[in-house]
């Protein structure tokens, strides 16, 4: 059976999200947005609790950076449980499965991120862990192999995906709480900047916060990166503070525009109004124009895109709206026939 502690990575988080873990909230009250989720949620772990129970398994889904592994946190910190991380790729076979469920103990929180890409055998492992706490753990091969059923710790799978259509239903089914995470609005990332600001030691006023909240796309973990590299330029470049005119400066010098698109979103609206007419043009067709990886452009640029108005997703494609095409040609007018109703 396959060691636990290598399937369970902790300490191997990128940049961006080591960074990250000093900012996140480790309670509900702290948590800002969400707030059906947040209240819900709330009534479910109380109800655990007063009942000394595992609470139900929790599917988190959502475009990345909203707070799925910090509600992950945050669950297993309300119930007093211990939490073990890990993610759909990193499971290879059930028996890796059963290593990491053995080591659970009673009511413990099991994370697993992008449990859309768990393979098949995991999968069907995870039905009996959930549903009976319970695995059937097959040892040997041919005629002399023999099943064991292992009795587990009742414990609460909490997942988190990008992409709950993936999941198959009988997976989805198993699942008793599902919650679909949305953007945030900017005065709710207003609020993210100030608190990391305080966290993090820097100083800001209201309308430098307020730049940052408005460009982050909708999404803390972005708004959190932007005050980093804000705060950078207002130390090198200013006097340590950050105002609208050290924020601005510094984001124009990032390549963020005024609705927060980087360059990449600009070249994706770009490529389908430029070169396909406005569209419908396909995703990896779409994705070999602008050298970047399908999954990437469906997982992180077009959630935002299609929440801002500027992409739509047809069975025939991808297409700009008319506000994209006049953000990135700038008001020039659109090209007769182009768009056009007929
Ligand atoms: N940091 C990142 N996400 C957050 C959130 N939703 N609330 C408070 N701080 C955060």
């Amino acid at each position: 059976m396959p060691d636990s502690r290598e399937l369970i990575s902790r300490n191997v988080l990128p940049e961006d999200e080591t960074a990250e873990v000093s900012l996140r909230p480790l309670v509900l009250s702290e948590y800002i947005g969400q707030e059906r989720i947040k209240h819900n949620l709330g009534v479910y772990i109380e109800a655990a609790r007063q009942r000394q129970d595992a609470v139900d398994h929790i599917l988190l889904s959502g475009p990345p950076g909203l707070g799925k592994t910090t509600l992950a946190h945050i669950i297993a910190n309300e119930l007093g449980v211990g939490i073990r991380i890990t993610s759909g790729p990193a499971i290879e076979r059930s028996g890796d499965l059963v290593a990491i469920l053995t080591n659970l103990e009673d009511r413990d929180v099991l994370f697993i991120d992008e449990i859309h890409r768990l393979n098949h055998q995991a999968e069907e492992a995870l039905y009996p862990a959930m549903e009976d706490f319970s695995f059937d753990w097959i040892a040997g091969k041919g005629p002399a192999a023999r099943t064991y059923r292992l009795k587990l710790p009742r414990f609460t799978l909490v997942a988190a995906t990008t992409r709950s259509g993936m999941l198959t239903s009988p997976l989805r089914d198993r699942f008793g709480i599902a919650f679909r995470l949305d953007f945030y609005s900017v005065s709710e990332l207003f609020e993210v900047v100030l608190r990391s600001a305080k966290i993090l030691g820097v100083s800001i006023d209201g309308q430098g916060a307020m730049e940052i909240a408005k460009r982050a796309r909708g999404t803390p973990r972005i708004a959190n990166r932007l005050l980093r590299r804000v705060r950078d330029y207002a130390q090198v470049k200013g006097d340590g503070t950050i105002d609208r005119d050290v924020a601005c400066e510094s984001l124009a010098s990032m390549d963020i525009d005024s609705e927060g698109l980087d360059g990449l979103d600009r070249m994706i609206l770009s490529a389908i109004i430029n070169n396909y007419d406005g569209g419908p043009v396909g995703l990896s067709t779409l994705a070999a124009c602008v050298s970047e990886d399908p999954g990437t452009i469906e997982d992180v640029y077009e959630p935002y895109l299609l929440q801002m108005g500027f992409l739509e997703r047809t069975p025939r494609g991808r297409m700009a709206t008319q506000k994209a095409i006049e953000y990135v040609l700038g008001g020039i007018p659109k090209r007769k026939g182009l768009f056009d109703n007929p």
